[in-house]
């Protein structure tokens, strides 16, 4: 039996509450909807390696957590005479492929459904505990030094290195992920550095972060002999857990009929001595 990539998708929308907003960037990024599934592959980017390693699975509906081309609203009118662009998007229609993007389906998804890969792949649900706002992820870990903890999400989120701002051998375990740290010309900018001040929170996960910030803030603090830190693993490599677990799901919701492999887009970053 063939299904549609279209019903595929309006099966998949059917697990998620109504978005609360109009706009928003889980459309369609690629490809004819009206043509045939033939399996699914999840991914946090669409890298040219994700589409050739689909492709060799015979997998033509690749969906991704984050923007495909560039912007958050991956417009392409601007890229149409971009090389990178056309070659990309030519492996596509040499392959036959639907790209839809998943991002505020799964982070409206209650529990948010990123979070729930990211918990999963640290092993950490049992230290989860439920703090004053706006601490959305907060956990009381084994005590550990800042290094180790380091050394953690470096393994178990495959980063190709591991950057931290503190004191590696500071004792710590409570520990709050803050996101993605970005600039913002407003009282949003204190958000972070007034979450790693706290008494109850010892060390932020950072996404990614700009560096003048809370991360000055950390390296003051540590600097003053503080249990203060920052880890920054990445923004791919830290939500990219939770497309494993929507391939999970996927993989329960078309039991039978459709198979769903995760690909890792992995850590964009290459280290070097
Ligand atoms: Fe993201
Ligand atoms: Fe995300």
């Amino acid at each position: 039996m063939t299904v549609k990539h279209a019903e595929v998708l309006s099966r998949i929308l059917s697990t998620y509450p109504a978005l609360r907003f109009e706009h928003t960037c889980d459309t369609v990024k690629f490809g004819d909807t009206e043509g045939e599934c033939t399996g699914i592959v999840t991914s946090c980017a669409l890298t040219i390696d994700v589409i050739r390693r689909a492709a060799e699975r015979n997998a033509n509906l690749i969906i991704v957590h984050e923007p495909c081309f560039y912007t958050h609203d991956d417009t392409t009118d601007w890229l149409e005479e971009n090389r990178v662009f056309q070659q990309k998007t030519a492996l596509l229609r040499e392959h036959g492929m639907v790209v839809w993007r998943n991002h505020d389906h799964m982070h409206a998804s209650k529990p948010d459904e990123i979070f729930l890969g990211v918990i999963a792949q640290l092993g950490w649900k049992e230290y989860r505990k439920t703090v004053n706002a706006p601490v959305r992820l907060y956990f009381e870990l084994p005590e550990t030094s800042v290094g180790e903890l380091a050394a953690h999400l470096k393994e178990r989120l495959h980063l190709t290195s591991g950057r931290l701002v503190g004191n590696p051998d500071a004792r710590i375990s409570r520990v709050a992920f803050c996101g993605h740290i970005f600039p913002s010309w407003n009282e949003k900018e204190q958000e972070a550095t007034k979450l790693l001040s706290r008494d109850d929170v010892d060390a932020l996960i950072a996404f990614e972060s700009i560096e003048w910030t809370a991360l000055g803030y950390a390296r003051d603090a540590a600097q003053l002999g503080m249990n203060k830190a920052i880890i920054q693993p990445g923004h791919m490599v830290s939500e990219e857990p939770g497309m494993v677990y929507l391939a999970q799901k996927l993989n329960r919701l078309f039991e039978g009929q459709l198979e769903t492999t995760f690909i890792a887009s992995g850590d964009p970053w290459l280290s070097f001595a």
